[in-house]
C-alpha cells in the first residue's frame, strides 16, 4: 500500500495530493504501470514519436537515441523510459539528478552499462554543473575522460562507454542548459491527460486490482483527476476503501462524489491548496500581479511545489495567468472561489475597468 496517500480518511485534501505526487516510488505506482507502448493510453504525439524511433533502432540494430521527457509529475515520464527499454529488450537503469554528485558516479554508472542498455537519469535539471560537462562527451561520443588523484599526480583517464541511451526526465524544462537539452535526440513534453483517456486509465487500474465499479463512478474520478494518472490512481485506492467502508465495495457514482468531497477535491479536481492560494491572490494581492515567491510564504507551501504541482494545472485551465510581473488570478479563478473578479479589484477613479 503507498504511503499516507491511500488509506486515511482524517487526512485533508492538500495533504491527500502532496502525497499523491510523493509517492513517485510506491509500490502500487509500480503495479499499475502500462509495461508497453499497447498498454499506454493518452499522449498521442509522444508516443507515435517514440514508436518510431523504437522501430528504426530494432531495424537498424542499433541503440536508441537520446530521449528527453518534460511535464508536470505524475503523467508518466518514468513509465515511458521503462517501457522504451521493454520495447527495446533492454535494461533501464535508473537513477536521478541530485544523486550523481561526482564526476565518478557518473564514471561509475556508465561503465556499467551494457551496449544498448537505457539509463534513466530522473529530475535532470537538478543535476551538478560539473558533472553536466561530463555528461555532454558521453552522451556524443559515448566516452568520458576523468581525472584521477590530484596535484602533481593528477592525470586524465579516458574511458569508453557503451552505446547507451541516455532518457532524461525533468518537470522543469526550464531549468535544463541549453547545450544539455540540444543533446538529445527528441525532446518531447507530456500533457495533462483528458477526462477520456484518464477514465480508461482508471478502468485499467480497476480492473487490475479487481475493484468493481461502475462508469459514472470511474468517470467522476477521471473528472477530478486533475488530468494526471497518478492521482487518479490515488483516487482510486481511495475511493476503493471508502465503497468498503460505507458501500457495498462498489465504485459507483455516489461513492466517487462522498469519498472525493471527504477529500476535499471539488468538482474541478481543485483542492484545498489551489484553493487557499487562489484565494490568498484575490484577498491579500488583489487578483495580483504577484511573484510565486511571495505566494509560496503566504500559502506556506515550498516555491517548488506551487510551481511543479499546483501552478502548472492552474494556469493550463485557465485559473492563473503568469505574466512577466507576476501571476494574475483570472476571471475563472475568481469563479473557482465564489468570488467576483470586479468587486475584489480596486480601481482607480480614473482607470478602466481590466480585463482579466
Ligand atoms: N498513460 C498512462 N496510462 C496508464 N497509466 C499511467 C499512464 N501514465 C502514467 N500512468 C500511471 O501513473 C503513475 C505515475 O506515472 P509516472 O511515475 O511515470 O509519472 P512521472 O511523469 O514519472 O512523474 P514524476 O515527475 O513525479 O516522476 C504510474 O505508476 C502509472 O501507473
Ligand atoms: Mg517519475
Amino acid at each position: 500500500m503507498n504511503e499516507g496517500a491511500t488509506g486515511h480518511p482524517e487526512d485533508k485534501g492538500v495533504d491527500f495530493l502532496q502525497n499523491a505526487l510523493d509517492s513517485k516510488n510506491a509500490t502500487t505506482d509500480n503495479a499499475l504501470r502500462p509495461p508497453s507502448f499497447h498498454d499506454f493510453t493518452g499522449q498521442a504525439k509522444t508516443l507515435e514519436r517514440l514508436q518510431i524511433m523504437v522501430g528504426a533502432a530494432r531495424d537498424r540494430g542499433d541503440a536508441l537515441s537520446h530521449i528527453l521527457f518534460s511535464g508536470p509529475p505524475g503523467l508518466g515520464k518514468t513509465t515511458l523510459a521503462l517501457i522504451l527499454g521493454n520495447e527495446m529488450d533492454r535494461t533501464v537503469r535508473i537513477t536521478s539528478g541530485p544523486i550523481i554528485e561526482k564526476p565518478g558516479d557518473l564514471a561509475g554508472l556508465l561503465t556499467n552499462l551494457e551496449e544498448g542498455d537505457v539509463l534513466f537519469i530522473d529530475e535532470i535539471h537538478r543535476i551538478s554543473k560539473t558533472v553536466e560537462e561530463y555528461l555532454y562527451s558521453a552522451m556524443e561520443d559515448f566516452r568520458i575522460d576523468i581525472m584521477i588523484d590530484q596535484g602533481p599526480n593528477a592525470r586524465s583517464v579516458r574511458l569508453n562507454i557503451p552505446r547507451f541511451t541516455l532518457v532524461g526526465a525533468t518537470t522543469r524544462m526550464g531549468m535544463l542548459t541549453a547545450p544539455l537539452r540540444s543533446r538529445f535526440t527528441l525532446q518531447t513534453r507530456l500533457d495533462y491527460y483528458d477526462h477520456a483517456a484518464l477514465n480508461t486509465i482508471i478502468m485499467r487500474s480497476c480492473n487490475l486490482l479487481e475493484i468493481p465499479f461502475k462508469n459514472e463512478g470511474t468517470r467522476e474520478i477521471a473528472r477530478r483527476a486533475r488530468g494526471t494518472p497518478r492521482i487518479a490512481n490515488n483516487l482510486v485506492h481511495f475511493v476503493r476503501d471508502y465503497a468498503q467502508q460505507r458501500g457495498d465495495g462498489v465504485i459507483n457514482l455516489k461513492m466517487a462524489q462522498a469519498a472525493l468531497e471527504l477529500l476535499e477535491i471539488d468538482a474541478n479536481g481543485l483542492d484545498e491548496m489551489d484553493k487557499r492560494l487562489m484565494r490568498i491572490m484575490a484577498t491579500n494581492y488583489r487578483g495580483g500581479p504577484v511573484g510565486l515567491s511571495t505566494l509560496a510564504v503566504a500559502v506556506g507551501e515550498e516555491e517548488e511545489t506551487l510551481a511543479e504541482v499546483h501552478e502548472p494545472f492552474l494556469i493550463q485551465e485557465g485559473y492563473i495567468q503568469r505574466t512577466p510581473q507576476g501571476r494574475i488570478l483570472a476571471a475563472k479563478g475568481y469563479q473557482a472561489i465564489g468570488l467576483e473578479a470586479s468587486l475584489s479589484r480596486d480601481y482607480g477613479p480614473d482607470q478602466e475597468k481590466l480585463e482579466i
